[in-house]
């Protein structure tokens, strides 16, 4: 049933197994037919698999997600593990996570390295309520949700950590962008006319409320690394650094203040 609506359709039934708590061994139980067919119609649609069951994995998180958040990418977990890697070099950092979407980022800083003090931000105050949802629900504390926008409000040389996957699609590209991705929030996607409006922001903001010694690491897709490189080079960065996802591609920038 899958095959006919979906481009991965051994990963998505992998993930309604896991939904349903079986193995993949397991024969489905009776009566999940309407269940089922009620799905691909769903998917037939395009909407996708993640907000019809509700949940993502995310690293170790199993987080709520609706159509008020992104649903979080494999990319981002490049992300979220180079930042607890960095974020250990302190006993209890400061960390801003900027658009926290459903918290993934904010949410596997805390429940890693339970000392940082992190803020999570969002522009959306819907967002923010499923973050909340996700921290009650994981029972992990010590992420104060702020509905801010970017790094407004936070104080000069206060964080040794600015961790974001901001927005990064240009008004171009979103037009073209496939159908399903149109269910996911345009405000979690679309920077502006470039893609890179909100990522230079960061990297000018983040110059003022980082310590020296801080550091900002910033998603981004794979051609705009080289823009970014220069722009965190000729804003002052000290050491900037640009890390590859899983399949090679350059995709996390690394920078310190
Ligand atoms: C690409 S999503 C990332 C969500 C989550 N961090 C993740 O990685 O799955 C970007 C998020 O930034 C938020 N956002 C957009 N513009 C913002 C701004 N100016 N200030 C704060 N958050 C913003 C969106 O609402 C959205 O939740």
């Amino acid at each position: 049933m899958l095959e006919a609506v979906s481009p991965e359709p051994e990963a998505e039934a992998r993930e309604i197994y896991f939904h349903l708590g079986l193995n993949l061994l397991d024969p489905l139980p009776e009566g999940l037919d309407p269940w089922l067919s009620e799905l691909v119609q769903r998917r037939r649609r395009g909407e996708p698999l993640a907000y019809i069951l509700g949940h993502r994995a995310f690293l170790d998180l199993d987080l709520e997600v609706t159509p008020a958040v992104l649903i979080p990418r494999p990319e981002t977990e490049v992300l979220a593990l180079v930042a607890l890697e960095r974020a250990r070099r302190w006993p209890a950092p400061e960390v801003a996570d900027v658009g926290t979407g459903s918290g993934a980022l904010a949410l596997y800083l805390a429940r890693h390295h339970p000392a940082a003090r992190i803020v999570a931000t969002d522009l959306s105050a819907e967002a923010l309520r499923v973050a909340r949802r996700n921290a009650r629900r994981l029972g992990i504390a010590g992420v104060h949700w702020v509905q801010a926008d970017l790094l407004s409000g936070f104080g000069t040389a206060t964080l040794h950590l600015v961790v974001s996957n901001p927005p990064y699609v240009s008004e171009a590209e979103y037009a073209n962008l496939p159908r399903e991705l149109h269910h996911e929030p345009r405000g979690a996607l679309v920077a502006g006319r470039r893609g890179t409006e909100l990522q230079e922001a960061l990297l000018r903001q983040a110059l003022r409320v980082l310590r020296p010694g801080g550091l900002i690491l910033l998603e981004l897709a794979p051609f705009q690394a080289a823009r970014l490189r220069e722009k965190a080079r000729s804003l002052g960065y000290r050491r900037v650094h640009i890390h590859p996802d899983l399949s090679g591609r350059p995709r996390v920038l690394e920078a310190w203040r």
